[in-house]
């Protein structure tokens, strides 16, 4: 789907088919995180609703944007570190988001052109953008699952399909586990999706914090929390790093995202209100 596809507020009439996958038209009237997250890095693919909800969010607290970029150039030196220092070759990307610059598989495949990359996602317009990015080169995989990240038991189903289990798989969970509330035992979905992996694996992940910027990304979580249609749950520091029990943390550790690794001591500093970390399964 082109840009021209999603702008406006009119229905999308198109089913997308892709695996096999046909998704009825969706409602664009309520806003979704994937295209308010969409607008706030610059993109074009989000519908009215969406834009209110990003500029909402916005004034609540404005740093959101450097936030956003702050979490996407995390990702990218997470996964040029991954296939460039580790030799990963197989990345389980949950949460894929709207194709952004830097997308998992550019970056994987820049480093090491035969990684095979799966995407999964359950947003009707990332699934519409899953044909642009089910492009790799000649030598690499790329697949897109539209599936929900907490039917763990089907998205490592297919995921096996693709992907070989029994050799290391980065799972990165990138600004999504926030949208899993705390009722449906997040750390029950990361450790569900360690345990189907081999030693050598490696979880990397990103969450909203609560304790970064607390009250106004209280208040971000709040309006957010009227207007989209996934709930958020920030969480502190000590919350988020029980996602990597039973992991060897790599260096820095568990930091805020621009503090991971980064290109210079002006990335470092940037204003981002997530934390972010890489473990390994020994
Ligand atoms: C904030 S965006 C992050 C995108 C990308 N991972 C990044 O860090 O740049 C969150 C993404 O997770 C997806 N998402 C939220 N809940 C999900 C769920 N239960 N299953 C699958 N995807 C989900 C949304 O559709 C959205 O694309």
């Amino acid at each position: 789907m082109g840009s021209e596809g999603t702008q406006g507020t009119g229905r999308v009439a198109d089913a997308v088919a892709v695996s096999g996958v046909e998704r009825a038209p969706f409602d664009t009237s309520v806003a979704h995180i994937a295209r308010v997250y969409d607008y706030w890095l610059g993109g074009k693919d989000n519908f009215a609703a969406d834009r209110a909800a990003a500029e909402q969010a916005i004034a609540a607290w404005p740093d959101i944007v450097l936030s956003v970029r702050a979490n996407r150039a995390f990702l990218a030196r997470v996964v040029r570190y991954l296939a460039g220092e580790v030799g990963i070759r197989q990345f389980l990307d949950i949460g894929t988001g709207i194709p952004a610059s830097n997308n998992t598989h550019e970056v994987a495949q820049s480093v090491a052109p035969e990684s095979r990359v799966v995407y999964v996602d359950n947003d009707p317009v990332v699934l519409a953008h899953a044909r642009a990015l089910l492009t790799s080169g000649p030598y690499g995989v790329t697949s897109y699952l539209d599936a929900d990240l907490r039917d763990t038991a089907r998205v490592l189903s297919a995921a096996a399909g693709m992907l070989d289990f029994s050799r290391p798989v980065a799972v990165m969970l990138m600004a999504i586990l926030q949208h899993v509330d705390n009722a449906e035992n997040p750390g029950a979905i990361v450790a569900a999706l360690l345990d189907a992996l081999p030693a050598g694996s490696y979880l990397a992940l990103s969450h909203p914090a609560a304790d970064i910027e607390a009250e106004a990304q209280g208040k971000l979580a709040e309006r957010l929390n009227q207007t989209i249609a996934e709930k958020v749950t920030m969480r502190d520091r000590a919350q988020v790093a029980r996602f990597f029990d039973g992991l060897e943390l790599v260096e820095p550790g568990l930091v805020r995202v621009p503090e991971w690794r980064p290109a210079s001591q002006v990335e470092a500093r940037s204003p981002a209100g997530l934390w972010g970390g890489v473990g390994r399964k020994n």
